[in-house]
């Protein structure tokens, strides 16, 4: 089932009929108006300058969602918008070349860089309608400038300014993910520096998802439904919308706000948590009209970190819910099984 698939979406959505490896089985296929999520709206103004009360505040909101659903949105979240709508602009930029130039980037079957327009996906039983690039980003000081470099390497000198950007940008998120961090310790009963010096020095991913628009948006999904296997996703999503979570046995959006981070926990985290905070289902569906884009920055830790929940979150009415792992192992183990899940991995290890 690892076929690789040529999609060539400036020729394929033009077509009256879209290919059949795109169109999900009836139990999967997106549903039209899904009603909007609760999620909290965080302001992170008060925390970001250290105001004690609405630290604390900021901790109990975040805490709440967590234990719900895992998802959040946080504003004023000290990331200039400027930079953000750069990250965006770039990805017209790169997206809006000829396949042929974007292939100077193609992600290799079996590695987790580059970029992919159409591949069977670790959770997908069907090819997801959109087209990704993914670069590696270190917070270690020996890789500084990895994403520049990236960039540079694979696409050209033509290409300088975007790494410039994505590295700026890959580092606000390492920045803010270290902020939430101090938060999820907080609402925990943990304390603020416990999360915050785990992932200090993450090696984590980014990934710019283009969804194209499409004929039969009834029949395709943009990202197919899965739980994010990294710690803590950070998205950010432009103003078309796409983004829904699965939530009490029912598909809800989360709307855009540009203004906004959408974060979200993932299984990495609900494991340190020792299964408290919630990693959720989710998927992004797609539409004829207008293309979308999302920008994804997905925290991980160092590869040689354990993961391993406090000993504050085990207890005699509350025993370990997963082994120990490390990332790399886990990463490997979700792109071998098909919606490999938390409960496969107890199993497995
Ligand atoms: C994802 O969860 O992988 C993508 C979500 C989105 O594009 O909104
Ligand atoms: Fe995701």
């Amino acid at each position: 089932d690892k076929k690789h698939l040529v999609f060539d979406a400036s020729v394929i959505r033009h077509q009256p009929d879209i290919p059949k490896q795109f169109i999900w089985p009836d139990e999967e296929k997106p549903c039209a108006n899904a009603p909007d999520l609760a999620v909290p709206l965080i302001d992170l103004d008060g925390f970001l300058s250290k105001d004690p009360s609405a630290s604390e505040e900021a901790s109990r909101l975040v805490g709440d969602a967590c234990q719900k659903h895992g998802f959040f949105l946080v504003v004023n979240h000290g990331v200039d918008a400027g930079l953000i709508s750069d990250a965006h602009k770039y990805m017209d930029k790169f997206f809006g070349l000829p396949l042929s130039e974007k292939q100077r980037a193609q992600r290799k079957l079996g590695e987790h860089c580059g970029y992919a327009s159409s591949f069977t996906g670790r959770f997908s039983s069907k090819l997801p309608w959109k087209e990704t690039l993914s670069f590696g980003y270190s917070a270690e000081k020996s890789s500084a400038n990895v994403v520049e470099d990236y960039f540079k390497n694979t696409m050209g000198e033509e290409f300088e300014q975007s790494g410039r950007v994505y590295q700026d940008y890959c580092e606000a998120m390492s920045r803010l993910s270290l902020g939430i961090m101090e938060l999820l310790g907080m609402s925990l009963g943990i304390g603020r520096d416990h999360f915050r010096e785990f992932f200090e020095s993450n090696d984590s991913i980014m990934r710019l998802n283009y969804y194209p628009p499409c004929q039969k948006p009834d029949l395709t999904l943009g990202t197919g439904p899965h739980c994010d296997p990294t710690s803590l996703t950070i998205l950010h999503q432009d103003q078309v919308g796409g983004l829904q979570v699965f939530v009490d046995n029912e598909w809800r959006s989360i709307s855009p706000n540009f203004n906004a981070f959408v974060v979200n926990i993932g299984d990495t985290f609900m494991a340190l948590s020792n299964g408290l905070y919630k990693s959720c289902l989710h998927r992004a569906v797609v539409n004829s009209r207008t293309p979308r884009k999302s920008l994804a920055f997905f925290l991980c830790p160092r590869s040689d970190k354990v993961v391993r929940p406090p000993s504050e979150l085990v207890a005699m009415s509350c025993p370990r819910a997963y082994p120990d792992f490390t990332w790399p192992v886990l990463l490997e183990f979700t792109q071998k099984h098909y919606r490999a899940d938390m409960n496969t991995l107890r199993a497995f290890t």
